[in-house]
This record gives structure tokens, C-alpha cells and sequence, in this order.
């Protein structure tokens, strides 16, 4: 397909119509009163009737009338990007102050414009790469009361069921006056039906991505996050599923916000049944000055619509985010499979310790060594020395680069952990900048974890944070870096912006931690990051843009990790889902689990160990070997072939998922049971998005990552009767009796490999 039929624009009615061969989402220009109404998000029409007939409207006694004009309110319309305050009393997409207090704006559309490839938002994430495969249509809309602008974009590619939206506020520079903008949300979405669910993915720490779906109401639903952070609690992403909708069938809507601050996300069923969906930055707290010749740019939002379930959603997201969101330097790139020293050590190791652990880990086959919290300063608990990035030399007498040299010597990649917007106040930085840290300097400032947060609203002190950083990255090679963030804003006040400009600290402060990742992608173009927020605080695809993966939990219970990964992937591919195999007892629940089942959960994501790995036993070592060899092996699959959730944690005990990549007619299928139920039933699996009439070969895989005998069965067998899972012990009672005993916490792997028919 054509870029440039992409859109297709009808000068006669104003209408624009974006689609590819999946969606169409077509909206107009109303006459006369300039404002822009949806018509329709959904599949895609090939040539929608465009003379008048898909105008809907009632008017509903009761309903306010724009001036001049005897049937006309917008509370009718399903409107692009609403305000409040005229005739529509549902929630708007914006809300901008005038000098004078008042905040009624007359918007009318203006013109429109179409180009080539995705906008470029500088610094804030942003859809990037294979511009020619994307186009974006930009209507002007102008104030009547102002000299201010208002600019929808929307980019849709040939290949995503998805649209991309944003807006950008612009006071002209001839103006006079500056504006307040009190809410600018990214996108509003209204939708001719309340028959959908609301799902979100929600938790605290160790307990992310929950997945909570709930039917819509009368009325206003919302998630959001005023943290300062996109948080554990919430997560910027919904679906609207059909009622009927689920995993594998149905119309899902999804959304998903690129931004990594405070965010709002609302669902209003207004009395007609009409579904109005809105997403973008939280207008709590938030003011911005549009002072003249200014613009602000919101975040963007990901709009998906799909009929294939939440499967099909995504795939959507996946897909989209690997090729147009993740650093193409690592998207789809092998992943360092990596050891991480936290679980192993804590605050308590030394240059011995470390070099045991990575003597081990190079043993073993691992390409990375990860030195986690405590490294800095004089950090033996996790009260102090955030924000002295020089190394302790109680610890590490010889210094940085002489540890890594002998991890790099060993065959290793190194990487390092920091934890750059925090501050200590026993740190240097605190006692010569004491007015860099947020808060009022009168007022009580919360501590979390026993430290403060950087205002990284103010450039100088993102600079003074890249130098000390910059200055460890150029002492010595280092690989990684797993930036962390344990504590959230409160008491938000910026003793560097002006009293005006307290509302813009939430955005301005995220905007100065993107900088800062620029900034050191700049000068590190071989560094590789990986974000973390006390686990998965601050996992959305904002941080994708600038960090490849991220650590999802610091719940490292392969039990609790089932729901922890299988929330995440509704959103987000499993090349950005950090998941590592930790130690039992389990330091977060004490749970035992088998090594096999804690390699096959983790493995479904960018995979790691994180334990200590010198007191394993010789058999527990050649079994993580052999782990690490199959996930090598598998690891192309693994990030870059099709994620199918196949059976809930959240309602099965037996859940089940799949990999499989259609061009190689690879797959890679994996089935858990939490716990054993005695005299069970039947057990069937049934797979996913194969080819009906394929033959493949399907293969146990063993507990030494050995392939079984292979079984050679056709796709639409496999999707439809499905894996059986008990065995024919007829004729074989020895077998019956020595066959493995059941357990808790299990798993198994099948490999699914396409072959020629030998019918055919
Ligand atoms: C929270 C992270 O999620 C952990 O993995 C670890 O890095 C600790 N912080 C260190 O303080």
C-alpha cells in the first residue's frame, strides 16, 4: 500500500478518512460551526458514503444550543477533541485560561495538512523510524477569542491497526497576552456504544501490572497518576473490549499513552450511551504558560482498534513498538542474558564477592555482569549517598575500572546501577545545592526510602547529574546501566521556576529525565539501558523510547511473576519485559519453586539471574547452563516472534502461553500449573495463530532442554483439539508406575517446528 493513499480527504464535506487494508477512521469538519465530529473508528470501510448520511444527531430536549444556530449541541456530537463549558457538559480534552479568568474557547477548524512519515517531538517520545511507511494529517483549528492555535495530528502507517494522536498548543507571536493551558490531554476518542469493558493494568510494588477489567457505567471511569511518575499503581495503557470480547475474539479499542510522567486516563458514558475515551498528561497540578510565540506539544497517544480479542490488540502494540518505538539499536537485537549481584548480596559485597559471582556467572555462559545498589559514596543501607556517583573504596578499594577490567577479562559485559534524580543529604551535592532538591524550602519535604528527588526541571541540575555520571561512564568501559527510581514526588514545588510556573514542575521534570537519557545516548552510543522504578514504577512505552527494556517487578516469584508478565504483555512486547530467575525461598513471598519452572517463566521476557550464584549446587549450575544455552538458542523467537496468551493466571491454574513467528514456522509453547490438583481432569491446550493446513512437528522439551520424540500434527489440529497432555498408559503399566511424579509449580515446554507435509 501507498503511503499517500493513506489518507484520503473529501473537499466537498470536509471529510477525512485514515486507513490501511485493517482500519478506517473517518471524522469531518462540521459546517458552519467549524467543529470536528467522529463519524467512525473500526475495521476498515472501503468507501464510506460520504453525502450527509453518516451525519448522526438527535436533538434532545434540554440540550443547549450553540448561538445562531436551532439544533445544534455539542453534547450531541461525538466530537475529536472536546472542550468543556459551551453545550457539552461531559469532560474535555482541554481547558485554557484567558488573562481575564475566563476559560471559553471558540475553536474552529481552520485547515489541514498532510505529510509524509511521523512527526518528530524532539526529546518526548515519540513514533519514529520507516517514515515511509506512515503518514500524518495535522488540522488547524484557530480561536475566535485568541490568537492561539490548536493543531490535531494523526499518523497512521500501512501496517498497525492503530492510529497515533497529539496535540499542540500555539500562542502566536504577534500576541499579547499569555494564556494559561489548565488541561491538554493527548487524545479523546468518542464512541457511538457503551457495550465495552474496561480494562487496566493495576498494583503497588511487587504486584504490577494486575489486570482488572470491569463493565462500563453511567458516568465517569478513570486511572491515573499523579506520582510524578507513571507508577506501580496504574498503568498509562487501557483497552475498551466488547462485552463479548476476550482473549482470542472480539472488538478491543486500546490506548496507550508515550509518556512516562502523571497521567489520566477516563471513560465517560454519557446518557445516550455514547463512550467518550480520554488520555494524556493528568491536568492535576498542571498549568502551562503559553506565553506569546510558545507552543506546547502533548505526549502522544496509540490508539489500536482490532477485532481478533485482546490477543489481537497486542499483537498490535508489540508489533508497533518494536519497529517504530524502540531504539533501533537494540529493538529485535540479541539481549545480554545477564546476572544481577541485588538478591545476591544486597549492600554487602566487596571486589572478591563480585568476582566470585561473575567467575560463576562466566562459567555458566552469561554475558553480563550487573553491579547493582550500594557501589557509590558509603551505601551500606539504603539511607544515604544518592547523588555521590563516586565509587566507595570501602568496598571497592582498587576502584571501578579495576573491578571491570577483570569482569570484561572474564568475557563479560559490565553494567552498572544508579539511581540518577535522587538525593542523599548526606552527600556533597546536597550541602553545596540544597535548593536542587524538590520541595518547599519552608515547608515539610516528605522522604521516601531516606531520600529526596532531584528538581530536574532545572537544566543545571540534570547537567551536574550527566557530568558525575559521565565522568564513571569515561573512568572505565562500561556496558549497561539500569537506571532505577524508588520514591515518587510529593510535595511538588520548584524553588527554580517561577511562582507562575509551579504547574509545568510534573512535566518539566520528565522532560529533564528524558534529557538526560539523550544526553547520554549522545556520548554513550554503545550503552544500553534498562529503566526500573522500585520494579515496575515507571514501565511505559515513554521509557521504551529511550530504554529497551525494563525491569517489571522486583517480585522475582515465578508464581507471582505468571501475572505479573501476563498484565505486562497486554501492553507491552516481551523484549521489554526484564525478568530474571532469583534464589528460593523467594525473598518476596518464600515461595519454592523449581528451577525449571523459574527459568521457564523468566525466559518469556529480556532474561537474567539474580541470585547467588556461588552457593548453587553442581547440578542446580550444569541446569542453569543448559537453561542459558536453550534461551540462547530460542532468544530470536523469544523477542521477536508473536506473543499469544493462551490460559489466565488470573483465572486458571493452569495457565499457558505461546511464541510462535509464522515466517520461520517456529513456536515455542509454554504451560504452567500452580498447584498439582489430585485425580485431575483432562488437560487440553489449545494453540493459537498457526497455519491451519501446516504440518508441524511438536516436541516436548525436556528437563535438560532436550527435544523429545517429535509428534508430526497439522496447525488446525493443534488450534482446535489441541495439546494433550495425559499420556496413553495402556499396555504399559511399568511405565504407569514410574511415571514423574506430579508437583506444584510446574511447567512444561513444547517446540513447534514447521515441516513439509509428508502427505502432500
Ligand atoms: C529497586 C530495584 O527494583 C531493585 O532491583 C534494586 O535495584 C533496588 N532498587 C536497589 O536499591
Amino acid at each position: 500500500m501507498q503511503t499517500t493513499d493513506l489518507i484520503q480527504v473529501d473537499q466537498q464535506h470536509l471529510v477525512f478518512h485514515l486507513h490501511n487494508d485493517k482500519i478506517s477512521y473517518l471524522f469531518r469538519v462540521i459546517p458552519k460551526i467549524g467543529q470536528l465530529e467522529n463519524y467512525y473508528y473500526g475495521p476498515r470501510i472501503q468507501q464510506p458514503s460520504l453525502d450527509g448520511h453518516l451525519n448522526e444527531r438527535e436533538i434532545r430536549p434540554g440540550n443547549n444550543l450553540l448561538t445562531g444556530n436551532y439544533t445544534t449541541s455539542l453534547e450531541a456530537i461525538r466530537q475529536e477533541y472536546p472542550v468543556f463549558g459551551t453545550t457539552d457538559f461531559r469532560q474535555g480534552a482541554y481547558a485554557i485560561r484567558y488573562p481575564d479568568g475566563d476559560e471559553i474557547t471558540a475553536f474552529k477548524y481552520s485547515s489541514y495538512q498532510v505529510t509524509p512519515g511521523y512527526p518528530d517531538l524532539g526529546e518526548l517520545p515519540h513514533a519514529r523510524y520507516g517514515d515511509e511507511t506512515a503518514t500524518t494529517l495535522t488540522i488547524t483549528l484557530r480561536d475566535e477569542n485568541s490568537p492561539l492555535t490548536l493543531q490535531l495530528h494523526y499518523t497512521i502507517n500501512t501496517t498497525n491497526a492503530l492510529i497515533i494522536r497529539s496535540s499542540t498548543f500555539t500562542n502566536s507571536p504577534q500576541s499579547k497576552a499569555t494564556y494559561q493551558l489548565t488541561k491538554a490531554l493527548s487524545a479523546n476518542l468518542d464512541l457511538p456504544s457503551a457495550d465495552y469493558d474496561l480494562i487496566h493494568l493495576h498494583g503497588a510494588w511487587a504486584k504490577e501490572m494486575q489486570i482488572q477489567r470491569q463493565p462500563l457505567m453511567v458516568g465517569r471511569m478513570s486511572i491515573d497518576s499523579d506520582r510524578g511518575a507513571s507508577s506501580h499503581q496504574h498503568n498509562p495503557f487501557i483497552a475498551l473490549a466488547a462485552t463479548n470480547a476476550d482473549e482470542q475474539q472480539g472488538q478491543v479499542y486500546g490506548a496507550a499513552l508515550l509518556y512516562s510522567g502523571n497521567f489520566l486516563a477516563q471513560v465517560e458514558v454519557d446518557n445516550y450511551a455514547v463512550t467518550r475515551l480520554s488520555l494524556g498528561i493528568s491536568p492535576t497540578q498542571f498549568t502551562w504558560q503559553l506565553t506569546p510565540g510558545t507552543s506546547f506539544q502533548t505526549p502522544e497517544v496509540v490508539l489500536s482498534c482490532t477485532t481478533t480479542g485482546l490477543n489481537g490488540m497486542s499483537h498490535e502494540f508489540h508489533d508497533f513498538y518494536r519497529r517504530h518505538l524502540i531504539d533501533r539499536r537494540w529493538a529485535d537485537q540479541p539481549k545480554p542474558i545477564l546476572i544481577n549481584n541485588w538478591e545476591a548480596t544486597y549492600f554487602d559485597f566487596n571486589e572478591t564477592k563480585l568476582l566470585q559471582l561473575a567467575t560463576k556467572a562466566q562459567a555458566v555462559g552469561l554475558d553480563l555482569f550487573v553491579l547493582d545498589d550500594g557501589w557509590f559514596g558509603r551505601r551500606d543501607s539504603d539511607n544515604g549517598s544518592l547523588g555521590n556517583w563516586t565509587v566507595d573504596r570501602h568496598k571497592l578499594p582498587a576502584g571501578l575500572p579495576h573491578l571491570v577490567t577483570a569482569i570484561h577479562q572474564l568475557g563479560l559485559k559490565f553494567g552498572l546501577w544508579f539511581e540518577p534524580e535522587m538525593i542523599s543529604t548526606d552527600t556533597p551535592l546536597f550541602q553545596a545545592h540544597p535548593e536542587w532538591r524538590l520541595g518547599h524550602p519552608d515547608k515539610n519535604i516528605s522522604h521516601g526510602r531516606n531520600q529526596y528527588v532531584l528538581d530536574f526541571s532545572n537544566p543545571q541540575v540534570v547537567t551536574a547529574i550527566f557530568e558525575q555520571m559521565a565522568a564513571i561512564l569515561r573512568s572505565t568501559k562500561i556496558d549497561y546501566i539500569k537506571w532505577d527510581m524508588n520514591r515518587y514526588i510529593s510535595e511538588a514545588f520548584s524553588p527554580y521556576l517561577a511562582a507562575q510556573q509551579q504547574g509545568e514542575l510534573y512535566h518539566r521534570y520528565i522532560m529533564g529525565v528524558y534529557h538526560l537519557y539523550g544526553l547520554l545516548a549522545q556520548s554513550f552510543p554503545e550503552l544500553m539501558i534498562e529503566s526500573c522504578a522500585g520494579g515496575g514504577g515507571r514501565f511505559d512505552a515513554g521509557m521504551l523510547y529511550y530504554a529497551p527494556q525494563a525491569w517489571a517487578s522486583d517480585d522475582t516469584d515465578a508464581i507471582e511473576r505468571l501475572k505479573i508478565q501476563y498484565g505486562a504483555s497486554l501492553g507491552y512486547p516481551l523484549q521489554a519485559i526484564s525478568s530474571h530467575v532469583s534464589a528460593v525461598p523467594n525473598h518476596q513471598v518464600g515461595r519454592v519453586t523449581p528451577l525449571q519452572t523459574r527459568g521457564d517463566v523468566a525466559m518469556f521476557g529480556t532474561f537474567g539471574y539474580e541470585l547467588d550464584i556461588t552457593k548453587l549446587s553442581e547440578a542446580e549450575l550444569v541446569q542453569i547452563k543448559r537453561q542459558i544455552a536453550f534461551v540462547k538458542q530460542q532468544q530470536h523467537l523469544l523477542l521477536t516472534g508473536e506473543f499469544t496468551r493462551l490460559v489466565s493466571p488470573f483465572t486458571s491454574n493452569q495457565p499457558a502461553w505461546q511464541v510462535y513467528d509464522r515466517q520461520s514456522g517456529q513456536g515455542l509453547i509454554a504451560a504452567y500449573q500452580i498447584l498439582s490438583p489430585a485425580n485431575p481432569p483432562y488437560r487440553r491446550l489449545r494453540l493459537q495463530g498457526l497455519v491451519p493446513e501446516q504440518a508441524y512437528q511438536l516436541s516436548r522439551i525436556d528437563a535438560h532442554y532436550q527435544l523429545g520424540q517429535p509428534l508430526l500434527v497439522h496447525g488446525d489440529e493443534l488450534m482446535n483439539l489441541g495439546i494433550i497432555f495425559s499420556e496413553d498408559y495402556s499396555e504399559r503399566p511399568a511405565d504407569y508406575w514410574d511415571r514423574p511424579q506430579p508437583h506444584d509449580f510446574a511447567s512444561q515446554l513444547f517446540a513447534l517446528r514447521a515441516v513439509a507435509d509428508p502427505q502432500a
